[in-house]
């Protein structure tokens, strides 16, 4: 997608720091802005693979020398990490106008009454209390000057639980509430709040869920034709770049084989 003159416009001077960006819609999404910006944003680029995200950094750098790219290790399961990474921060990294809460993560299928404990708390660790808590640590920023953006990845599993996804779909529908009551909590000031919410994207998700059994996470697409990172990072930048009184609040995207959570239409040989 092109994104044209007016988004790089809009995009100009702009500090965007994306969590969870070292594979899939993350990852995509830092190349996404990199694309539609005229050189002159700041990328912040967070996750705990590290090495990945150097690697992502010496790319987008090559391709994109006007960039200025920051790279953190940053776990957000861990609320001590989340502290010291906002103390840490380049005071010309600061200012941050587009947080993407992006990582998040789904362990297991296990049914309710089954589930592992550590499995319950990575999940709300990682998908609710992460992303609050970066959240909390953003908006003080953003009020000061009273302009920002929050995109919130959220998913179809908090609009249609499923059987399987009993904690998974409950760490989706707590962001989507949270997101619902900071949108009303910013209704006088100039924030917008986007929650965004993906069907089957093929990522590294199902490789995640499944604990790395790749025959198991391939099966989940079986037959579709699933959304890839890009059509995802996509809307991400759309709905940054709109005029600025303007809010794409939320946005449920599927492929074309799917039309619930569990409603998948699957081609077979
Ligand atoms: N793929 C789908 O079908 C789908 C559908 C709906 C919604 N979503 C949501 O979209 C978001 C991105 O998922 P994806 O599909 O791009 O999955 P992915 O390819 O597995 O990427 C997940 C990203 O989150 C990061 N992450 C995981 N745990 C983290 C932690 N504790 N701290 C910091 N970063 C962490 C990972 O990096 P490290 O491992 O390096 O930390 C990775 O960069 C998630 O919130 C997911 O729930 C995905």
């Amino acid at each position: 997608m092109s994104f044209g003159p007016q988004a790089a416009e809009r995009l100009t001077n702009k500090i965007i720091l994306i969590t969870g960006a070292s594979a899939g819609i993350g990852e995509s999404t830092a190349w996404d802005y990199a694309k539609a910006s005229n050189g002159e944003i700041k990328l912040i680029l967070t996750a705990r693979r590290i090495e990945r995200l150097e690697s992502l950094e010496k790319d987008l750098s090559t391709q994109f020398p006007q960039i200025k790219i920051l790279t953190k290790q940053l776990d957000v399961s861990n609320l001590k990490d989340i502290e010291s990474f906002f103390q840490s921060l380049p005071t010309e990294f600061q200012d941050i106008d587009i947080l993407i809460n992006n990582a998040g993560k789904a362990h297991g299928v296990d049914k309710i009454g089954t589930i592992k404990q550590e499995d319950i708390d990575v999940m709300f660790q990682t998908n609710v209390l992460g992303m609050i808590s970066m959240t909390q640590h953003v908006l003080p920023i953003m009020k000061q000057k009273d302009s920002g953006d929050i995109v919130q990845l959220g998913s179809i599993a908090g609009r249609d639980p499923y059987p399987g996804g009993g904690i998974y779909c409950a760490t989706k529908a707590a962001l989507r509430s949270f997101t619902h009551s900071l949108r009303k909590e910013l209704i006088d000031t100039k924030i917008r709040v986007i929650e965004i919410d993906p069907g089957n994207v093929e990522t590294e998700f199902s490789n995640t869920r499944f604990f790395g059994d790749l025959e198991k996470a391939k099966k989940v697409y079986q037959g579709t034709e699933p959304l890839i990172a890009k059509d995802i990072s996509d809307l991400i930048v759309y709905t940054t770049t709109r005029r600025s009184n303007t809010v794409i609040a939320e946005t449920l995207i599927f492929s074309t084989n799917q039309a619930s959570a569990s409603h998948l239409y699957r081609k077979t040989d």
